[in-house]
């Protein structure tokens, strides 16, 4: 029956087992282990003979109800939560990877990916070669005989680059290599990269699945082949990046609001990113809604609606771009994006702030570029805030 769900049907029902109790609202369980009857049954559990909880660590009832209900937007068969976004890539990683391995990765991603990539996994013998996100060509001419994966993020943080994830996927099979999506702007809501041909999706629920900046939390959603029956369970079952019970009935509570809430924050933004484009101190406006976004073709095509961040670059560089910030007495100046309440961040000094100049110009991160998370406050109160700044 599920399956013949609508997607928001399904962002608010899936996943769903009730216990004994019959409850209405998702259980909690917050539970380090589970018991079992007997010797037998334990031994039975440790070592796979018989199905069931053995230990939250490997599996417990909250976060598979979130894993089900995230599967089943994305469209995947398997689901496994992490504890953020982070620990999800890297569960990616070291399930799919071995020194030698090389990756051809997206010169437009999170900070953090590009330290994790060229600084951490760098150290262990996993190679990376960084190409400009929307250059086929420029994908093709990177594989080498021991690329195993492509990574990505669509649309990129913060420079709103966009990938065609269709095309990038037909690429990667024909040279054997997986496509590894992070599909954190945009939710499922918005683009399913699994139907457009990618591996695996991997997220930070921390962002829009929460939806209103209260727990960390990770996940990564393909087949079950390539999630369950795999290194990548595996790593997450012996390493432990797991999610708390806690954390996944948070997203799963934020999930029931997600499609409400962006359809929201993304017409919130449009109309916002239609503003700055007219303001005398704003030099550019990347935004997929907008028909000026190099990409507004793609972004048609592959997304439903341009997503609830707003990325402009300021006339002055860094100090006009502080400027803006210091101004602001409604807007929260803060890292994290995707929540209700709106945040604006000035990438180049923290998101991206500890890269090299190089990494930086490389990601497309300039010092007058800053990063506008939409939330569900008015239009015109967000206005009044930035104008403050702005001049
Ligand atoms: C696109 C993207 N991917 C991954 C992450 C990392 O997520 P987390 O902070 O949950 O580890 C972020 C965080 O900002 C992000 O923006």
């Amino acid at each position: 029956m599920e399956e013949e769900w609508d997607l928001e049907t399904r962002a608010v029902r899936a996943g769903i087992h009730r216990s004994a109790f019959n409850e209405h609202a998702e259980a909690l369980y917050l539970t380090s282990s589970y018991v079992f009857d007997n010797a037998q049954q334990a031994a039975d559990r440790f070592t796979n003979r018989e199905p069931g909880m053995i230990y939250s660590r490997f599996t417990n009832p909250t976060v598979t109800a979130f894993q089900e209900r995230l599967a089943s937007l994305e469209g995947g068969e398997s689901c496994l939560a992490t504890a953020s976004g982070m620990s999800a890539i890297l569960t990616v990683f070291m399930g799919l990877l071995q020194a030698g391995d090389h990756v051809v990765a997206s010169r437009s991603l999170f900070g953090a990916s590009v330290q994790l990539l060229s600084g951490i996994l760098g150290r262990f013998g996993i190679i990376t070669t960084f190409v400009p996100l929307s250059d086929l060509a420029a994908w093709e001419q990177a594989v080498r005989p021991e690329t195993r994966l492509f990574f990505v993020e669509t649309p990129a943080n913060p420079t709103m680059e966009l990938v065609d994830l269709t095309a990038l996927a037909a690429l990667a099979h024909d040279r054997g290599v997986r496509l590894v999506v992070d599909n954190c702007f945009c939710t499922p809501i918005l683009q399913r990269p699994l139907e457009l041909g990618a591996d695996l999706v991997v997220h930070s629920a921390t962002k829009y699945l929460d939806g209103q900046g209260r727990v960390l939390g990770g996940a990564i959603v393909g087949s079950m082949a390539l999630v369950m029956e795999s290194p990548i369970y595996q790593f997450l079952r012996t390493a432990g990046p797991s999610m708390s019970p806690f954390n996944a009935w948070v997203c799963l509570k934020g999930m029931e609001t997600l499609a409400l809430r962006l359809e929201a924050q993304c017409a919130r933004a449009q109309q916002l990113a239609q503003w700055l484009e007219q303001q005398p101190g704003v030099a550019r406006v990347l935004y997929p809604g907008l028909p000026s976004h190099p990409q507004y073709e793609l972004a048609c095509r592959q997304q439903s609606q341009g997503g609830g961040v707003v990325t402009f670059e300021v006339k002055g560089g860094q100090a006009a771009a502080w400027n803006i910030i210091d101004s602001l007495q409604l807007i929260s100046v803060t890292g994290n994006l995707g929540d209700t309440k709106s945040t604006l961040t000035h990438p180049a000094t923290t998101t991206h702030g500890r890269l090299s100049d190089a990494d930086r110009a490389n990601a497309g991160i300039t010092p007058g570029m800053l990063r506008l998370s939409v939330g569900l406050e008015t239009v015109r109160d967000l206005q009044r805030d930035l104008e403050r700044g702005l001049g």
